[in-house]
């Protein structure tokens, strides 16, 4: 399809797999699957949940919000439903507004899904981002518990240049998409790279040191490093400055690629899967992504969360 290699591909960005949703499957479903591993994890029925959250940049039609389609196929219609849309940066940022409402009583218990289907606006013919992304999705359910897990959030977002990463029509900006726009694919993802590269390793290294710092912890107390799976020269450059070492931090991009909101909650339901988390542990989810946005969560893990029913996904 392109002017491109494996050897490219590998060394540049760590990539070596992307999957790609079928047509007769929108965001809702996979969304939809990756709920039902996450609820089934938690020991609970989709009647349990009082809210649910879909973190995407590409939901399944621009409203209604994906989430509320996610909910009526969990047989739960009425319950309080919506999307977040901050791209990459979507499962921190739903991180911390669900955490929020979970400790300060307005819901119970909150299923937080990052799901993606990237497939669907990537200009298969721009060699610079038709090999980066993929799509996935993944969940957790959020409860209160008697030790508070969330211990502090870091949230950024300047919008003074969205060119460097945006989809220029079918937003009110641009709304008619024409014939013209999709023969230049005016209608799918650009990215300035370098860009986005220089602006990701020092966002990922400033969010994570200033979250550390609300939480009154060092980066000597942090166990995993959980972060965004955008590009693994990022990764390693950000936890090289950060002095983790490569064993405490996740890294799945090879078999993924970056699926943007939903690449943090995947790579966590690996490592829980992998039992590597321990109660206790402190865990950090930091991310980035279009606006240009960014974030970083500190966050203690509870021991109290059981294991997977089918011994698959944890929540
Ligand atoms: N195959 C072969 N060559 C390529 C490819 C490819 N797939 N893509 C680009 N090239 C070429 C370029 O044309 C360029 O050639 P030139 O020097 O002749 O002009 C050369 O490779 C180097 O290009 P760079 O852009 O400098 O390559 P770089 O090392 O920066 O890697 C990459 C590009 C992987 C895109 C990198 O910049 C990156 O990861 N940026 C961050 C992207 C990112 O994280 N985006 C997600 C944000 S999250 C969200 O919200 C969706």
């Amino acid at each position: 399809m392109l002017d491109t290699s494996d050897e490219w591909i590998t060394t540049r960005t760590g990539m070596k797999e992307r999957h790609v949703a079928t047509a007769d499957e929108p965001t809702s479903e996979i969304a939809l699957a990756a709920a039902r591993r996450a609820i089934a994890s938690a020991g609970i029925e989709p009647k349990d949940l009082d809210c649910i959250i879909v973190a995407t940049v590409t939901p399944d039609y621009l409203f209604p919000a994906t989430a509320c389609i996610v909910g009526s196929k969990l047989g739960i219609p009425g319950v309080p439903a919506f999307d977040m849309e901050i791209a990459c940066s979507g499962f921190i940022y739903g991180l911390t507004v669900a955490s929020s409402m979970v400790r300060t009583g307005v819901f119970k218990r909150i299923l937080l899904i990052g799901a993606e289907e990237l497939s669907r606006i990537i200009n298969y013919e721009d060699r610079s981002t038709a090999v980066l992304f993929g799509d996935g999705a993944g969940a957790v359910v959020l409860e209160a518990s008697a030790t508070d897990s969330f211990l502090a959030a870091e949230l950024g977002a300047d919008g003074t240049d969205p060119k460097n990463l945006y989809v220029e029509v079918g937003g009110t900006a641009t709304p008619a998409i024409t014939a013209e726009d999709i023969a230049t694919r005016r209608n799918k993802v650009v990215m300035n790279g370098r860009e986005v590269f220089r602006f990701a390793v020092t966002k990922m290294i400033e969010a994570t040191d200033v979250a550390l710092d609300k939480a009154g912890i060092t980066r000597k107390d942090v166990t995993w490093l959980i972060p965004h799976q955008a590009n693994r020269r990022i990764i390693d450059a950000a936890a090289k400055h950060l002095a983790m070492p490569s064993d405490r931090v996740i890294v799945n991009i090879d078999r993924y690629g970056n699926t943007s909101s939903a690449s943090i909650p995947m790579a966590l339901s690996e490592t829980v899967e992998a039992g590597k988390l321990k109660d206790g542990d402190v865990v950090v989810f930091v991310g980035f992504g279009g606006g240009l946005s960014w974030g970083a969560v500190a966050w203690r893990w509870n021991g109290d969360v059981k294991p997977s029913r089918n011994g698959k996904a944890d929540s």
